[in-house]
């Protein structure tokens, strides 16, 4: 068998949203603890816990002041080294979240940076700068709308692709790198199994610092020649920090956040040597249509083979519209994520859950303007509405909310609505999507191919999706929005699972996947 990160799936625990053990409406890790059994019988491999690190929450904990303790709202330390221990004891692997791109502008070093003069060691921590007058030093712009500048009491500037509570490190500077280093081993030493690499693409700027010209823009995927995205100097850094996993016992891993266009440029940080996984956004964007997902899965695979590295699909996280949303909402949007949920498990590489999809709970687009909290929202004055529909705590049991997610209230109120969601009333549904993910994930653990097989495109009509993972197993899905005959080849061939009921003769209804066992 080759290392589990190769075929892993890996459930998103976003902590804030996932249980609240303590009343205060915020989940947190002895929350995440006391549900680790659901976890382990939903047939997940591994967690990845969003940051819990203590951070004045200015984008919720992407704002890290002390990279080495827990936040007092999310626990204690000794909750996250007992959840490390639990979650091995229930055969789950944990992943945490690193961010190096930027610090808290509580973090000790920054506000050493602001009480030190211009040109001094605290400074060249970050990336301060003078102005062009009394204009900031170029026209680059924060992901979350604003300028990335802000100046401070004696006239310097200083950069931040993110909030303004979010200041850039400088990762020419030694002492950044020591110091993520060190924190790399602090957390590997206390057993955990990698880490996610928030903004991998970012930490390297041009250091001429050259306006954005047109076509350059912050959000979205970056484009090649990019002053502040994908530069080529970051991958030095990655290259000292697989040095570091490498030497510890246990098969540790990195999965990146990279945000780019074009596949060959992601899989530059796969290559052997670099982290080893990373999200993959291609599949993420595609809208539901055949040739659109092939397209996406084959650019992918074609790049990722190329370096060696195995591919990680993703439909949902903390940062995108909810995928039963994006795929047209409603009951067609929940066949669709019920048919792509069959797709994704489906394809070769390890797969991201982000908790709640295996609920099939949509995004909340009506949260009132007086309760969303993420900084996007807030800095373009609600033109966008941000990611906290995203965010929403989940429901776990009963009719009324918080449904069972903790004794007190819930940080961002739960529509009336997911009473019918609840992880209590899926479980004894045998159509819920809790059962189809259960059911999914039960065979992905028991049929070898799906693991190990490779790849191998069926003729299909055009909007069918056929695929074999070597001679056993076939997957069959129809994205279009007419019945669609099953490919010859899963004649005589053994259903395992459909995403919906099939029609006679294994007619695909619109917006239905099968998996088959196929003769030999
Ligand atoms: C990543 C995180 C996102 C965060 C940003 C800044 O994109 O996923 O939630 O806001 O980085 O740290």
């Amino acid at each position: 068998m080759s290392p589990w990160w190769r075929h892993a799936v890996i459930y998103q625990v976003y902590v804030r949203s996932f249980a609240d053990s303590d009343g205060d409406g915020i989940g947190d890790l002895p929350g995440v603890r006391s549900r680790l059994p659901y976890l382990r019988d939903l047939g997940v491999d591994a967690l990845w816990l969003n940051p819990f690190y203590p951070s004045p929450q200015a984008d919720a904990g992407y704002d890290v002041s002390d990279y080495r303790d827990v936040d007092p709202r999310f626990g204690a330390l000794a909750d996250a080294e007992a959840l490390i221990a639990d979650a091995h004891a229930y055969g789950l692997r944990v992943i945490f979240d690193l961010v190096p791109n930027h610090t808290s502008d509580e973090h000790p070093w920054f506000r050493a940076a602001l009480a030190a003069p211009p040109g001094s060691r605290e400074r060249a921590r970050y990336l301060f700068r003078d102005g062009r007058g009394s204009l900031p030093p170029n026209n680059w712009a924060s992901a979350f709308g604003g300028r990335a500048w802000t100046q401070v009491a004696d006239g310097q500037w200083y950069l931040h692709l993110f909030a303004p509570q979010q200041p850039d490190l400088d990762w020419t500077n030694d002492e950044v790198r020591e110091e993520f280093r060190s924190i790399l081993r602090f957390w590997l030493d206390r057993g955990v199994d990698g880490f996610r690499v928030d903004v991998a693409h970012g930490l390297a700027k041009d250091p001429e610092m050259p306006d954005l010209g047109a076509g350059q823009a912050t959000s979205g995927p970056a484009v090649a020649g990019h002053p502040h995205w994908d530069l080529d100097e970051v991958h030095d850094v990655y290259r000292s920090w697989r040095r570091i996993s490498d030497g510890y016992p246990g098969d540790r891993t990195f999965v990146g956040e990279i945000w780019v266009a074009d596949p060959a440029r992601l899989a530059r940080y796969l290559r052997p040597d670099e982290l080893h996984t990373a999200f993959n956004f291609t599949f993420l964007l595609a809208p539901w249509e055949a040739g659109a997902l092939r397209r996406a899965v084959d650019e992918s695979m074609q790049a990722l083979t190329a370096v060696g590295a195995p591919a990680t699909w993703v439909l949902s996280n903390h940062d995108v519209i909810r995928h039963v949303t994006r795929y047209g909402g409603g009951a067609t949007g929940v066949r669709r994520a019920r048919a792509a949920a069959l797709l994704m498990l489906a394809l070769p590489g390890g797969a991201y859950v982000y908790q709640g999809e295996e609920l099939g709970l949509p995004e909340v687009t009506d949260l009132p303007a007086e309760l969303r909290q993420d900084p996007t929202f807030l800095r373009t004055r609600g033109a966008d509405p941000g990611r906290d529909g995203c965010r929403v705590p989940l429901p776990w049991s009963g009719t009324a909310p918080p449904f069972g997610f903790g004794p007190g209230t819930a940080w961002l109120p739960q529509p009336a609505e997911w009473a019918r969601l609840t992880v209590d009333r899926q479980a004894g549904d045998p159509a819920s999507m809790l059962s189809l993910y259960r059911s999914a994930l039960r065979h992905r653990a028991t049929v070898p191919a799906l693991t190990e097989g490779p790849l191998g495109w069926l003729p299909a009509d055009g909007d069918v999706l056929a695929f074999d993972r070597g001679p056993g197993f076939v997957c069959v899905v129809n994205a279009g929005d007419r019945p669609a005959a099953a490919p010859d080849r899963v004649r005589g061939a053994r259903l395992l699972l459909s995403s919906d009921p099939l029609g006679g003769n294994g007619v695909l209804p619109p917006d239905t996947a099968a998996w088959y066992i196929a003769e030999l």
